[in-house]
C-alpha cells in the first residue's frame, strides 16, 4: 500500500505549508488552493504552485487567456512557464523561468513570487502590471534577467533589485516610476541598463562611472545636469552603447569622449549641449551610428568623424554648426539640416543664426551652462532607507 510514503508527503506538505503561510500575508487564502500531493514531485514545485497560483488570482485580466493553462499541479507545463534542474541539485527540478512577454495581462504581483527561489529569468514586458515590484523578489538570489519594460509599475525606483546578487540585465523602461535613481543601481555588476521612459527626475549620481555595463540606455528619463562625459570615459571598457536622448543633459562636450573606442551607438540627441564638437570623436574608432540632433552644438563637424571606418549614420541636425566636410554628404545617412551651412539646403535662417554667434560659448568656464550662470551641480540623491526583509 501507499500508506507511507503518502504520510510521509502530507508531513513534508505540513511543513511546507507552515513556512509559506508564515511568508506569505496573513490575508492570502490557502483554502483555495486545490493540492493534491503525489503529483508535486519536490518542495520546490510545490512552492511554485503555492506562487503562481497567487500570481493567477492577483491577476485581474487576462484578455488572450495566457494563463487558462495555469492549473493543475504541473506548473512546469504551464504555458510561460520553464523548468530546469536546479543548478544545487541537478536531481531536482525548480522553476528556472517566466516569460509572460507580450501577453496584455492586468494585474499585480504578489509577494508569493518570492517563493520562486529558483527563477533566473523573469520577463514580463508589454503587459498591464502595476502596483510595485515585490520586496520578496530578494529572495530571488538566481534571478539573471529581470524585464519588466512597458508595464504600469510606479511608485519610486524598484529597491528590492539593489539587492539581486546574480542580476546582469535590467529593465524597467516603459513605466511611471519617479523619485531618484538610487547611486547603488551603478555599483550593481549589470551587463545591461534600460531605465528610460519613465518619471525620474534626477541628475545622474557621481558614482555613475562606476557601472561595468556594455549597454546603458537612459532616453526620455527627465534627467539634468552636466553631460557626465567623465563617468562615460571610466566606463570606456565595458561600454558599446550609449542611448541619452531627450534629457536635459547641458553643457560642453569633452575632447576625453575620444577614449571611448568600443562604442558603436552614440545617442546624445534632444539635450541641452553647447560647446564645439571635439575632433577627438573621430577617434571612436566603432562608431557606427551618431545622433547629435537637435542641441545647441556650434563650429565645424571635424573630417576626423565622417573618416570614421564603420559611421553609417551621422544626424546632427538642429544645430548650429557652420561647416561640415564634403566626406560627411558621402556617408550612407546623415542629417545637416537646420544649421548654418552655407550652401545647403533647410539651413536656419542668417538672422538665427548671426544672433546666436553673437554670444559665444566658453567651454574653459567650470559649471556646465557656460552661456548663463549655471547652479551648482546639484548633489547626489541620499542614499535609499534599506528595507528591512521581515
Ligand atoms: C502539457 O500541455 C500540453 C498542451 O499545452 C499537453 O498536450 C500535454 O499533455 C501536457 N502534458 C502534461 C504532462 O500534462
Ligand atoms: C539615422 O539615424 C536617425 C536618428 O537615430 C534615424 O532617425 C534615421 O532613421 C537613421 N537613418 C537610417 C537610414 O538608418
Amino acid at each position: 500500500m501507499k500508506k507511507i510514503p503518502y504520510l510521509t508527503s502530507s508531513l513534508a506538505l505540513g511543513v511546507v505549508l507552515t513556512i509559506i503561510f508564515l511568508f506569505s500575508k496573513p490575508s492570502y487564502g490557502l483554502i483555495e488552493i486545490d493540492i493534491t500531493p503525489p503529483l508535486i514531485p519536490n518542495p520546490r514545485l510545490l512552492r511554485a504552485y503555492i506562487a503562481l497560483q497567487a500570481w493567477k488570482h492577483a491577476m485581474t485580466s487576462d484578455p488572450n487567456g495566457f494563463t487558462s493553462s495555469w492549473y493543475g499541479p504541473k506548473v512546469c507545463n504551464y504555458t510561460g512557464v520553464f523548468c530546469a534542474p536546479a543548478p544545487d541539485d541537478p536531481h531536482i527540478t525548480t522553476v528556472a523561468g517566466i516569460d509572460l512577454n507580450h501577453a496584455n495581462i492586468a494585474g499585480c504581483l504578489p509577494e508569493e513570487l518570492g517563493l520562486l527561489t529558483g527563477l533566473s529569468l523573469f520577463h514580463i514586458n508589454s503587459n498591464r502590471f502595476s502596483g510595485k515590484v515585490p520586496e520578496s523578489f530578494r529572495k530571488l538570489n538566481l534571478l539573471y534577467e529581470l524585464d519588466i519594460r512597458n508595464n504600469q509599475f510606479s511608485g519610486e525606483f524598484p529597491y528590492v533589485v539593489l539587492y539581486l546578487p546574480s542580476l546582469k540585465f535590467l529593465d524597467i523602461r516603459f513605466n511611471q516610476f519617479s523619485g531618484t535613481v538610487p547611486s547603488q543601481l551603478f555599483e550593481l555588476k549589470l551587463d545591461a541598463l534600460f531605465f528610460n521612459d519613465n518619471k525620474f527626475q534626477s541628475s545622474l549620481p557621481k558614482n555613475f562611472g562606476n557601472s561595468p555595463v556594455s549597454v546603458i540606455v537612459m532616453a526620455n528619463s527627465g534627467l539634468t545636469g552636466c553631460f557626465p562625459s567623465s563617468s562615460l570615459v571610466q566606463m570606456a571598457g565595458t561600454l558599446r552603447e550609449i542611448i541619452f536622448m531627450n534629457n536635459g543633459f547641458t553643457g560642453c562636450l569633452k575632447p576625453e569622449l575620444g577614449a571611448l573606442k568600443g562604442v558603436t551607438v552614440f545617442d546624445i540627441s534632444s539635450n541641452k549641449l553647447v560647446g564645439p564638437l571635439p575632433d577627438t570623436i573621430g577617434k571612436m574608432k566603432s562608431l557606427e551610428q551618431l545622433n547629435l540632433a537637435n542641441n545647441k552644438l556650434s563650429g565645424y563637424i571635424p573630417e576626423s568623424i565622417c573618416s570614421l571606418p564603420k559611421l553609417k549614420n551621422f544626424t546632427y541636425s538642429n544645430n548650429f554648426f557652420t561647416s561640415e566636410p564634403s566626406k560627411c554628404l558621402k556617408l550612407p545617412a546623415k542629417d545637416d539640416r537646420k544649421n548654418c551651412i552655407p550652401y545647403r539646403p533647410l539651413q536656419r535662417s542668417p538672422m538665427e543664426c548671426k544672433s546666436f554667434y553673437a554670444h559665444p560659448v566658453d567651454c574653459s568656464i567650470s559649471g556646465c551652462s557656460p552661456r548663463s550662470s549655471p547652479p551648482p551641480p546639484s548633489p547626489p540623491p541620499p542614499p535609499p532607507p534599506m528595507h528591512p526583509w521581515p
